[in-house]
């Protein structure tokens, strides 16, 4: 179904990737009179229905930031009932997208995920990996810095007989980011009324445009994605040019 909107959209002029930053779920709840946890439900089903919708529209590569490096700091409780979310969502809620054509690339370091969740993880990306139609990459115990750190040292790894001054550029560290399969963000979403990247994609948003709102994540719909990409299609990107 059309999206208020989705008409104005040029086709040929379409964001490649979008990434959201998924914030706003605990104070959503809150307004409701319900544990934070319960934003984080809804929170998850947005994400469903903006990857869906960013399909249709042609969108081919979206992110996601669903947990960083630093939100291991909140209190046990949220951090667990968020990591089952996930867990359940893994196990059978993203079979809802996968029919979409999705390939779905798990961002982030796995290594500091319970082995349970680090398996389905693996099988979830073994299982979409041949999905052409859209990449969606979902940051998982993600912090850019650390994607920066484990760059370096998957090239110092990787260059047995050692590694040369020549053999570090932009190029061969963004070969080595986990976002590997996507080019670099045309824009950067965060609803929730904060104006920061809170650790994300620090590396690949050099010359990403940025939309803000005060939307909590929760809410964000359709017509707000279209709002965005309308916005992305009003800017003059200049790259340092004139
Ligand atoms: C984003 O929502 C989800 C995660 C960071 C896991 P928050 O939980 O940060 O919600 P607010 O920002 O406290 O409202
Ligand atoms: C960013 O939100 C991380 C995710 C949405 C997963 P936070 O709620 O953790 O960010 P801060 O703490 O407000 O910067
Ligand atoms: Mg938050």
């Amino acid at each position: 179904m059309a999206t208020s909107g989705e008409h104005l959209i040029d086709k040929n002029n379409l964001p490649q990737h979008i990434a959201f930053i998924m914030d706003g779920n605990g104070r959503w709840a809150k307004k409701r009179g319900k544990p934070r946890t319960f934003g984080h439900a809804e929170g998850a089903k947005v994400f469903e229905r903006i990857v869906e919708k960013a399909g249709d529209i042609g969108i081919p590569h979206l992110t996601f930031y669903a947990f960083s490096t630093e939100n291991w700091k909140r209190p046990k409780q949220e951090v667990d009932t968020i990591m089952q979310l996930l867990r359940d969502y893994l196990k059978t809620g993203f079979r809802k997208i996968e029919h979409k054509d999705v390939r779905i690339n798990v961002i982030g370091d796995l290594t500091g995920l319970a082995p349970d969740l680090q398996e389905e993880v693996h099988k979830l990306m073994e299982r979409t990996k041949d999905r052409k139609k859209m990449i969606v990459n979902l940051a998982l115990n993600y912090g850019g810095r650390d994607e920066i750190v484990r760059a370096v040292k998957k090239m110092v790894e990787e260059a047995e007989g050692g590694i040369s001054p020549e053999d570090i550029t932009d190029a061969a560290l963004s070969a080595h980011m986990d976002t590997y399969l996507s080019p670099d963000p045309d824009l950067i979403v965060r609803p929730s009324g904060e104006y920061r990247l809170s650790n994300f994609l620090i590396w690949q948003c050099a010359y990403a445009e940025f939309w803000f709102s005060d939307i909590l994540w929760p809410d964000f719909s359709e017509k707000d994605l279209v709002d965005c990409i309308l916005a992305y299609q009003g800017r003059n990107r200049r790259y340092g040019g004139v």
